[in-house]
């Protein structure tokens, strides 16, 4: 064993200017590893909480100085001299220091980059590449009780990405309530290609969107488009004659898929659009829509259709649309195991998003995953909107075979690094097959 000799943390800024909490593990052999921690702008109720400063001369309050603190003095002291292999016990160990269900004394913040800092620290210790350390993390996970759904997830694989294309609700200034509208180019099965096609996509999208006028187009927190279009469907519309454009072909090459973030429209029980001109949906009202928007569009993929506390209007957008559409749980399971087991008892949702920052330790994050696969739940491996070079949830999606990645645009270095990571661990695959 290599033994975990310093912990150091820092405070570095996240894609929109905020900071946040980077950490370094070094081991006794002087083996390092590092993990940058991402931040939400649309965050769930449920989410695990990431501690800030709340001093407004620093930051508007958002300074993570006292994150920081908590790693330098207990966190990090705490995991010295562990085997940084033994992930589970360590992150045991976090999470029982903090003692909260929301990791909110020490901040979920500061736990999750300890967490995954361990991990890199312990794959370069092992001088395997991360995903190779993950994977075999998650096949132990996976042997302590065999289970028969798991035949044929054990090798690591590249995911499908999800890429934005246009953005409305909380992440851009345009009147959209939707949050996201993306890509999936499931017409290819290589990786290369898909990158290719995105990239083609989105330059023939900035094309048409200059063409109808859009001037000044606004990039999203996600990188993607933020024209100010007059409802949904014309997002969907333009994004499909954008396929078009590109020399691909809407479904067959390039499927849709949105992100409807309703949490973030939901009041007092009823949807409020205001693309729609303020009115008032409810969630009948709201899956009708997306019942009609999927037959119009060739719409593969709808994250969180309702709001994260309306499981009634899940269960009944599942039973309408789950058996042709994606339906994925982002609010509604904030990465939370507890939370995805009450999903699957009421057959809520087909897939799970997968965000590391929203539980706050590697382990759990695993643990979800395991539970998602065996119950047939999609895992969608996602970045946040405030990202950084940290390209660990490359890892992790190849690592744990999951189906697909949402990464945001393919523009801006902090959705490129891990875009790129990809194109890496894709090569290193290939080597060893
Ligand atoms: P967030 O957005 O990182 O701002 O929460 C991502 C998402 O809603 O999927
Ligand atoms: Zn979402």
């Amino acid at each position: 064993m290599d033994p975990i000799a310093r912990v150091i943390a820092r405070e570095v800024l996240d894609s929109r200017g905020d900071p946040t909490v980077e950490v370094e593990v070094h081991c006794a052999s002087g083996a390092c590893g590092s993990a940058i921690v991402p931040a939400g702008a649309s965050t769930g109720r449920a989410e695990a909480r990431e501690l800030r400063d709340g001093d407004s001369a620093r930051y508007g309050g958002r300074g993570v100085r006292r994150a920081v603190h908590h790693v330098r003095e207990v966190l990090g002291p705490a995991v010295l001299g562990c085997d940084p292999t033994e992930q589970s016990a360590i992150d045991q160990r976090l999470r029982e220091l903090d003692g909260t269900p929301s990791k909110e004394r020490l901040g979920a913040n500061a736990i999750l980059g300890v967490s995954l800092a361990v991990a890199h620290a312990a794959a370069a210790s092992r001088r395997l590449p991360l995903f190779v350390h993950l994977h075999q993390l998650w096949c132990g996970l996976l042997a302590r009780q065999p289970h028969p759904a798991d035949a044929g997830v054990l090798a690591p694989r590249l995911p499908l990405p999800m890429t934005n294309m246009i953005s409305g609700g909380l992440h851009a200034g345009g009147n959209l309530d939707f949050q996201d509208f993306m890509a999936l180019p499931t017409g290819s099965t290589d990786y290369a290609q898909q990158l290719e096609w995105l990239v083609r996509l989105s330059r023939a999208l900035s094309r048409l969107l200059s063409d109808m006028g859009h001037e000044g187009r606004l990039v999203a927190d996600e990188g993607g488009f933020g024209p100010r279009l007059p409802n949904h469907a014309a997002a969907l519309e333009v994004l499909t004659r954008a396929i078009e454009r590109a020399g691909l072909r809407p479904a067959a090459d390039v499927q849709l898929a949105i992100d409807v973030a309703a949490t973030h429209f939901y009041r007092d029980g009823t949807y409020v659009l205001t693309a729609e001109g303020q009115t008032h949906a409810t969630a009948e009202q709201m899956i009708d829509r997306l019942d009609a928007l999927s037959r119009a569009f060739p719409v593969a993929s709808i994250e969180d259709g309702l709001a994260e506390d309306d499981w009634l209007g899940w269960q009944q957008l599942t039973r309408r649309l789950g058996h042709r559409v994606q339906l994925v749980g982002d609010d509604l399971f904030a990465t939370n195991p507890a939370r995805l087991l009450e999903g699957i008892r009421r057959q809520a949702a087909n897939a799970v998003l997968v965000k590391l920052n929203q539980i706050g330790t590697l382990s759990e994050t695993l643990e979800l995953m395991c539970l998602a696969h065996r119950a047939g739940y999609r895992r969608v491996v996602s970045a946040r909107s405030g990202e950084t070079e940290d390209t660990t949830i490359a890892d992790l999606a190849v690592a744990t075979a999951a189906e697909q990645i949402k990464i945001g645009a393919v523009q801006r270095s902090e959705r490129l690094a891990k875009y790129n990571r990809l194109l890496r661990i894709a090569e290193l695959l290939e080597a060893a097959a």
